[in-house]
């Protein structure tokens, strides 16, 4: 055992270097014995509440699935079926069930909602989706790349399209991981350091040119033009995103073994060409599938602290 475990998980920038590499190896060794079919069960008796304001595939199965691999269980809270429908305040409700639970998982709107709810809860609380950030996605997204490829150190990703809560996140873990982000948007949408929660530009460098921005990129990832919350701008974001297609001429601008990602749900003809997310290279299954290993690491790390393999 070494040094407590931190409280909560709301933004990336909340683990450090160390603990993301404690983090990967963890994942790694969670992963490999759950192949195996063995059974590891360090959160036996231990409950996961998870309250969704947005909709979500991957974050509720994985973060289920998982809590049940680990002998734990997790119960579903859906805005609409709480008493936060009806204006209870966040406050009361985090003071409520993190006397009942031993971990909380929220998916929500701004970022100010669930740094509220961990400031009133006992339990850990992890940020499954703000409008700010998606933490989770790029613990997943980062160990789907050193599965691949290795240490990201020194890397080149490129981002095309919205500068979103997924892009936010990278940028945080850039700093913490010291690789590079070529940042393409379009004019109108470029990324706002304080809101995605860096002090410099010393990790990213922005591109009007998305061909420009892939250039000798070891990895290129992208999102959906309009994320969860912003349905309004819809219309007037597929106008302004056009050219912020990755298809294979832009991909041809990245390294030959570079790869492909995307935190999912996709939009073929949209963000990315049908044949570049079906392409080979392509990772976007690897990164759906390891949001359940590396949350599991997550879970274990929250609620347990540093154990020994
Ligand atoms: N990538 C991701 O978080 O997917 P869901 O919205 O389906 O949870
Ligand atoms: N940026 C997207 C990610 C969905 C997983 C959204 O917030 O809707």
């Amino acid at each position: 055992m070494s040094a407590a475990p931190p409280s909560h998980f709301l933004q990336f920038k909340d683990l450090s270097r160390d603990e993301l590499g404690y983090l990967f190896e963890r994942t790694r060794w969670i992963k490999d014995r759950f192949k195996r079919y063995e059974l590891y069960q360090p959160l036996r008796d231990r409950t996961l509440a998870m309250v969704f304001e947005k909709a979500s595939t991957r974050t509720r199965v994985s973060f289920e699935v998982g809590m049940s691999q680990l002998g734990g269980s997790a119960i579903n809270l859906n805005r609409g079926d709480t008493q936060l429908s009806r204006g209870e305040p966040i406050e009361d409700v985090a003071r409520v069930i993190s006397r009942m639970v031993d971990v909380v998982m929220i998916r929500t709107f701004e970022q100010t909602i669930i740094e509220r709810f961990a400031e009133h809860s006992r339990v850990p609380v992890i940020n499954g989706l703000t409008n700010e950030y998606h933490p989770c996605q790029i613990l997943a997204d980062l160990y789907t790349y050193v599965e691949h490829r290795g240490r990201i150190k020194g890397k080149t990703v490129a981002w095309i399209g919205d500068s979103n809560n997924v892009c936010n996140t990278w940028l945080q873990a850039a700093t913490i991981l010291d690789f590079n982000v070529h940042v393409s948007t379009p004019p109108g949408y470029e990324v706002e350091q304080e809101r995605a929660g860096i002090y410099n530009s010393d990790h990213y460098e922005s591109f009007a040119d998305p061909m420009e921005a892939c250039r000798g990129a070891d990895l290129v990832t992208t999102d959906v033009w309009t994320s969860m919350g912003f349905e309004a701008e819809n219309e007037e974001r597929k106008r302004a995103f056009a050219d912020w297609l990755v298809d294979a001429p832009m991909m041809e601008q990245a390294k030959p073994d570079a790869l492909f990602m995307h935190c999912l749900p996709a939009h073929r003809g949209e963000e990315v060409a049908a044949d570049v997310i079906d392409g080979p290279q392509s990772v976007v299954w690897d990164e759906a599938e390891n949001r359940l290993h590396a949350q599991k690491a997550l879970l274990e790390y929250l609620v347990c602290g540093r154990v020994d393999s």
